[in-house]
């Protein structure tokens, strides 16, 4: 591997490990997407592209200041406001705030602004340029309060957790080496395809909105807060959704507020839809953090003590951060089995953007910093990252440090070896000799690099027992099976992975199983499309619907389900099975005390990344990603395979190009020109590859599987480049200038 070099535009090739599981099925087979053929050929509309006749636009008047207090909303008195409507605090007929964790952020600034680009007023017109004319002709006046924007001298604590397991500080007295380090990660630009959109309609006694968002319930409990109208009253439809990577959880509820508000005022629907530009300015990101540790071992290699400091930047408002922090927190330590452990975690208020959901919800952070952990202290053994980790992973019956003893479906080792054994990183790994090639001008060095990931899948703690989430499958009368799920279709596949499970489990094809709309007047609320629970919790329930729809189907028939259900909705009409989640046997979290059973079961992966560095430029082309997961049994391989490349895609730009420059509060490269993401020709080679071991607690043994590839790869790019220089960075991303200063200070440290 080391040896051969790869062309230098490298074209991104998806292989998948797994034969189909169980064939005849549709389980296991590598069904194409159903939204696949409206997406490629530009059939499917999305909110932008809805016509709505009559609708008006509406635009936001936002802050200039990370801190200030707002005096008052300044109109120009030359332009003529008979031509728009203006909405402010005042106006808002509920309580002004976008509910979620703690009600803390308002719909619209009323007295405080807390941060740059937050929401002061809003404007509709009936075409977009007078919206935005009449934006330009308010002035917000303002009295500047002094900022807060470091989360280290920040003295406003969103959330805390400690977790403590045997005693670290005689963990460290007993270690034979200490190896310490602290890493800085920044925010995280989500860059779905489609910005952020809504449309508002008003209905009799209510409101209808229509958007690009992943939580159609989260939306429409924000509505009916802030618009003090009864639940009935609100109808929240997804449309067809360009990506979301958590950055359409929270976010679109303050949207939605915004254009019903507008609309519920003019009297008619507003259409409000980002243009890049705002959606990178107006958005949450991921949470910067900041991570400490200090890894106690033995000469031989044996981990003993951890000592983990996180801390995030939360931003001005809580939104998700305490269950960000959490997850974080939870997996800080890598999935390694160690006596003596204290993690002190901590998220703090800040004058900035807040921080949101993105892909992975706090563990890409810590675990980058773990994993850079294992791989120093491998660097300082002389032991190969591969065989420290195989003393150090996770086996079956091993305690994580909350005290869950990891009973069942632990595959650490397993995705590790075949992560090693696929990209051959023993042999490419002991063949890089970065400080021979260093000598010649002009030369690049190749290098290699391991991490491993594991990500708790479904919602932490008691979170998905809380959401009691329901789904159903029912067959109409005019002979349709439909399942029915508040879970969306962003693009990973759902629609596609309820309809294998649903046909499996009654016994038909594919084609035959239909998906009601995402509309929260039509669908139960099966829980928010996030953290990896969509295929994992709500799949289960689809499952045991069909299951429950088939056996009173077939009692009634006397025949097979397929056989028998478009006369049994002829002669008996509409029949519907409803599941509702009801916990995970056996698994117990004490919230209280922060212990117990975190997550029903965890997700594994193992990734190695083989870079080429310009040691001229500091410039570093990732040539591949060979990454290894188990996600328990695997519904759809061609959707699996899907979700590892667009994640180590993702995690590949999170090491090395994307960068979000703040200044004073202020996102700076808030363009695509300037914030940049990796593109096709950036792209590694990258082969996905499948453990399945399956999770015994649901029906159809899936794990969660969309946010684990993010988890990995971006510590194992950092060791490839070390690999190949010799040089150790912290932060990411592992720009040229990064690079080429580490490289020196390598260089000047050297004997
Ligand atoms: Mo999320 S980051 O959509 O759990």
């Amino acid at each position: 591997m080391a040896a051969r070099r790869a062309p230098t535009v490298a074209v991104p090739v998806v292989e998948t490990g797994s034969p189909p599981t169980r064939t005849g099925s549709a389980v296991g087979r590598p069904v194409l997407r159903r939204d696949g053929p409206a997406k490629v050929t530009g059939a499917a509309r999305y909110t932008d592209d809805l016509a709505v006749p009559g609708a008006w636009h509406g635009v936001t008047v936002r802050s200039t200041e990370p801190h200030a207090r707002l005096l008052g909303i300044d109109r120009d008195p030359a332009f003529d406001w008979s031509r728009v409507v203006v909405v402010t605090a005042a106006d808002i007929p509920g309580e002004n705030v976008v509910a979620l964790m703690a009600d803390d952020q308002p719909v619209l600034v009323s007295d405080e602004i807390s941060h740059i680009a937050q929401p002061v007023a809003l404007i509709a017109a009936p075409d977009r340029a007078t919206a935005e004319a009449a934006r330009a002709a308010i002035s917000l006046r303002t009295e500047a309060l002094p900022p807060v924007l470091d989360p280290l001298a920040s003295e406003r604590t969103i959330a805390a957790y400690e977790i403590v397991r045997g005693d670290v500080e005689a963990g460290l007295a007993d270690a034979d080496l200490i190896v310490e380090g602290t890493y800085r990660v920044g925010h995280q630009e989500h860059v779905y395809l489609e910005p952020q959109a809504m449309i508002a309609i008003p209905r009799p006694g209510g409101v209808e909105v229509h958007g690009s968002l992943q939580c159609p319930h989260y939306v429409h409990t924000a509505l009916a807060r802030a618009l003090a109208l009864e639940p009935e009253s609100v109808v929240v439809v997804q449309e067809e959704t360009g990506g979301g990577f958590g950055g359409k959880e929270e976010y679109p509820s303050g949207l939605a507020i915004h254009a019903a508000l507008l609309a519920l005022r003019v009297g008619r629907p507003v259409r409000m839809v980002y243009d890049r530009h705002e959606d990178i300015v107006a958005t949450t990101k991921r949470h910067p953090a900041i991570i400490t540790h200090r890894t106690g071992v033995t000469r031989a290699g044996d981990l003993v003590a951890q000592e983990i400091e996180v801390v995030m930047d939360a931003g001005a408002f809580t939104t998700l951060s305490p269950v960000v922090l959490s997850r974080g927190a939870l997996h800080a330590g890598g999935p390694y089995r160690c006596r003596n452990v204290r993690i002190r975690a901590r998220a703090m208020a800040t004058n900035t953007q807040p921080s949101g959901a993105f892909r992975g919800f706090g563990a890409p952070q810590t675990e980058y910093a773990a994993e850079m952990q294992a791989n120093r202290v491998a660097d300082a053994l002389g032991i190969s990252p591969a065989t420290l980790r195989r003393r150090w992973a996770y086996r079956q019956g091993d305690e994580t440090p909350t005290g869950q003893v990891l009973a069942t479906s632990v595959a650490a080792v397993d995705v590790l070896e075949m992560a090693v054994a696929a990209s051959d990183f023993e042999r490419a790994c002991a063949g890089t000799v970065a400080s021979a090639v260093r000598e010649h001008a002009g030369a690049r060095a190749r290098g290699v690099g391991l991490a491993l990931g594991w990500h708790g899948a479904g919602f932490t703690g008691s979170g998905e027992s809380y959401l009691a989430s329901v789904a159903g499958v029912e067959l109409t009368a005019e002979g349709e099976i439909r399942v029915l799920a508040g879970s969306t279709e962003i693009g990973q596949g759902a629609r596609t992975v309820f309809a294998q499970l649903a046909a499996d489990a009654l016994g038909v094809t594919v084609d035959e199983v239909a998906i009601a709309p995402a509309d929260t007047s039509v669908v139960p609320n099966s829980g928010p499309t996030v953290a990896s629970r969509s295929t994992m919790v709500v799949g289960g329930l689809v499952v045991r619907a069909a299951l429950g729809l088939r056996r009173e189907v077939e009692a009634r028939t006397g025949r097979p389900f397929a056989e028998g259900y478009r006369e049994d909705a002829r002669t008996h009409g509409a029949s519907r099975v409803d599941e509702r989640f009801a916990g995970f046997p056996g698994i117990t979290w004490d919230a209280e005390r922060y212990r117990g059973d975190a997550y029903p079961c965890f997700s594994w992966s193992g990734a190695v990344a083989e870079v080429d560095v310009d040691l001229d430029t500091g410039e570093v082309h990732v040539v591949s990603v060979v990454q290894a997961v188990d996600g328990g049994r695997i519904v759809n391989p061609l959707l699996a395979a899907g979700q590892v490349e667009g994640g180590t895609l993702q995690a590949v730009g999170y090491a090395t190009i994307e960068e979000m420059k703040v200044d004073g509060g202020r996102f700076v490269n808030d363009r695509l020109a300037t914030y940049l993401v990796p593109t096709a020709l950036d792209a590694p080679r990258i082969r996905a590859l499948f453990v399945e071991e399956p999770f015994a607690l649901v029906p159809h043994g899936a794990k969660g599987l969309g946010e684990l590839p993010m988890d990995a790869p971006a510590a194992a790019v950092i060791a490839a480049i070390h690999d190949a220089t010799g040089a150790w960075i912290h932060d990411l991303p592992a720009t040229p200038e990064r690079v080429l200063a580490a490289i020196l200070e390598a260089e000047r440290a050297a004997p």
